[in-house]
């Protein structure tokens, strides 16, 4: 199934009436198909997490067009979003957590235990199956996060700097993870990071976002196609990097020219 987004004059205001009402999409546009992994990086508060709750279809209200369509009209699509802060079902396991999804797919009880059970090995937790929430640790809740993501195989997957509360060896490790999963059943995987060097090794395409959405550029890489761990010293990954980090950081340097908005008086 062939996937496409649409985003077209995409505004985005919190509070609209109220005093404290913020800008955090402003007229942003976009277009992108295909079956891919798609990172989005930008500065804190520029509007990552908004474009992907509204991508999951977790927030309609806003203005301007945000669709995303598959070539296949008569298919529903299955959308899901692992959150930044990590939303698990705190009176449930572990198991139970990663089975929810499947049981609404109406999968058997049997079937659906061993699926959730599969997946929480696949993400290192095969000890942990049986613990609620509250006796994870953050990195783990969030990995149990991710399988439940997974476990119903969705056409898009939007992602929210999953693995930021992970160690560095364990970030890798779910990036391999992440990686192989998209391989075993490519869908349309979206996702935010502040991390350069995770955008660059999962993204086949990089939306550098600025301040209020607003798109800088987007990188399409689709031509590294050596996603190992070896990839990430190679010199093509760094040329990539570097050019992200410098575009990041020249509109960082324009915003905070004293003459742009602020005031040294
Ligand atoms: N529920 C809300 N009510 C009011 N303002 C909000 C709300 N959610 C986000 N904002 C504001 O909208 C802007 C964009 O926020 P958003 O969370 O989308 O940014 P982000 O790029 O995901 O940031 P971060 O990198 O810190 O996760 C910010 O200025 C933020 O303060
Ligand atoms: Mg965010």
């Amino acid at each position: 199934m062939s996937i496409s987004i649409h985003v077209e004059n995409l505004s985005k205001i919190y509070n609209e009436r109220g005093e404290q009402s913020t800008v955090a999409l402003d007229h942003v546009s976009f277009e992108i198909s295909g079956s891919d992994i798609i990172c989005i990086v930008g500065p804190v508060g520029c509007g990552k997490t908004t474009l992907l709750r509204i991508l999951s279809g977790l927030d309609n209200k806003f203005e301007g067009i945000a669709e995303i369509s598959n070539s296949n009209p008569n298919k529903d699509q299955i959308r899901t979003m692992v959150f930044q802060e990590r939303a698990l079902f705190y009176w449930m396991t572990a198991l139970e957590n990663v089975a929810f999804g499947l049981k609404c797919k109406g999968i058997s009880k049997h079937e659906r235990l061993a699926k959730a059970s599969q997946l929480l090995e696949t993400v290192g937790l095969t000890d942990k199956i049986r613990a609620y929430p509250d006796e994870l640790s953050g990195g783990q809740k969030q990995r149990v996060a991710l399988a439940r993501a997974f476990a119903i195989e969705p056409d898009i997957i939007c992602l929210d700097e999953p693995f930021g509360s992970q160690d560095y060896h364990t970030r890798c490790e779910l990036q391999m993870w992440l990686l192989e999963m998209w391989n075993r059943r490519p869908n349309l995987t979206i996702f935010a990071t502040h991390d350069l060097e995770e955008a660059v090794f999962l993204g086949r395409r990089v939306i550098v976002m600025k301040d209020k959405g607003h798109i800088l550029q987007i990188e399409d890489l689709g031509h590294l196609v050596d996603r190992t761990q070896a990839f990430r010293s190679t010199p093509e990954f760094y040329d990539v990097k570097k050019h992200l980090w410098e575009l990041l950081e020249t509109e960082t340097i324009i915003c905070a020219k004293p003459d742009n908005n602020m005031s040294l008086s």
